[in-house]
């Protein structure tokens, strides 16, 4: 059952929650302060609750999806552990499912203009993150589109419940940590100086990090794919890189937007890896220069970093990347999961 203990606030009575925790309103600062706390990436600090690890801005959101979400069945729901690839994957999936509507190569794709995040909303971060607000969905064309960092326990049950396609993309620890450490500083609390790599090392590995443990994360969705095959799709972010046209393919296919032989023979799978690919995507004006319309504070470069599988052995020691082996040998045991 969510939220069975402690229980959160009402989602009208979070206040704008950005600064320090003696800053909160009070039913959220008591929320908090009777969950573990641990230094924070971004903000000061990050608070496990049913298990993982948030930022106090994390839980309005995080409750009031929990709360209201409906999903209708031809929803698709994209999760994530953040710096897995998520741009990506929105760009991927919202080409593909529009693409009578938008063709991949047309001069007035919507993905030319807006960064992807603002094609596909974040529910918990964005959608159900406003002050005393909930969204009205249901103006909105099917099929409806949307994302989560939320972990596997802390989803609705109304989605645990429906029957709307879920993608997960999943990305190695090594990468995905380098990705986070580099976004974090980017956007973190000037107060609080840069994190330094070994210290972000040590709390990625005790689990602490936005959304973590990662590998929890992973683990749990894997788990889920493997029991529901029909309603997960689990996608590696190496594996996307190393055969985008197959694996595109695959996971129109499991979303009910299969492609056409005469499609894939007038290469409309080429030209949406073509508009989506991490060298096109980022040059493009308005992921230069543009902020998150709904999270003003990030600049849509932020997302656009180096796109490579590997770049981590520039930044972690043997000692690290053994260390990082060890925890994810020791996680992933007899899942059949493996990097
Ligand atoms: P790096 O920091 O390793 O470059 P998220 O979208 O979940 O925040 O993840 C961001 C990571 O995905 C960043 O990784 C970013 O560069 C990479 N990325 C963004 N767009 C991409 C694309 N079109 N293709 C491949 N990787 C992409």
């Amino acid at each position: 059952m969510p939220f069975a203990q402690p229980s959160l606030p009402s989602p009208s009575s979070i206040q704008e929650e950005k600064e320090p925790e003696n800053e909160l309103p009070q039913d959220l600062g008591e929320f908090l302060s009777s969950l573990p706390k641990d230094n924070g990436w971004i903000l000061p600090h990050l608070y496990q609750y049913q298990g993982f690890w948030h930022s106090p801005n994390y839980f309005r959101g995080l409750h009031a999806c929990q709360q209201h979400f409906q999903p209708l069945d031809t929803d698709i729901i994209l999760i994530t552990n953040p710096k897995s690839g998520t741009t990506w994957l929105k760009a991927l999936v919202y080409a593909c499912v529009n693409r009578v509507k938008y063709p991949p190569n047309s001069q007035n794709h919507p993905l030319l203009t807006s960064v992807p995040h603002d094609l596909i909303p974040f529910l918990e971060l964005e959608l159900y993150n406003e002050l005393n607000h909930l969204p009205d969905l249901s103006s909105i064309a099917s099929p409806r589109v949307f994302s989560t960092h939320l972990p596997y326990v802390s989803l609705p049950n109304s989605v645990k419940d429906s029957q709307c396609k879920v993608v997960y993309l999943c990305r190695n620890p090594k990468d995905t940590f380098v990705s986070l450490w580099h976004f974090c500083n980017k956007l973190r609390n000037e107060n609080l100086g840069t994190l330094l790599l070994e210290e972000a090392f040590d709390l990625f590995c005790r689990g602490v990090c936005d959304s973590g443990p990662y590998w929890d994360h992973v683990l749990s969705y894997w788990q889920a794919s493997l029991e529901m095959p029909s309603r997960v799709c689990f996608v590696k972010y190496e594996e996307l890189q190393e055969n985008p046209f197959f694996h595109v393919k695959k996971l129109a296919d499991f979303l009910g937007y299969s492609f056409s032989l005469e499609e894939e023979k007038i290469k409309v799978v080429d030209e949406i890896l073509k508009l989506c690919c991490f060298e096109n995507l980022r040059n493009l004006e308005v992921n230069r220069t543009g902020r998150l319309s709904r999270i003003g504070v990030c600049e849509n470069r932020a997302f656009f970093r180096q796109g490579k599988v590997g770049d981590w052995v520039k930044y972690l020691t043997p000692e690290m990347s053994d260390r990082f082996d060890q925890i994810t040998k020791q996680k992933f045991e007899g899942s059949g999961l493996h990097f």
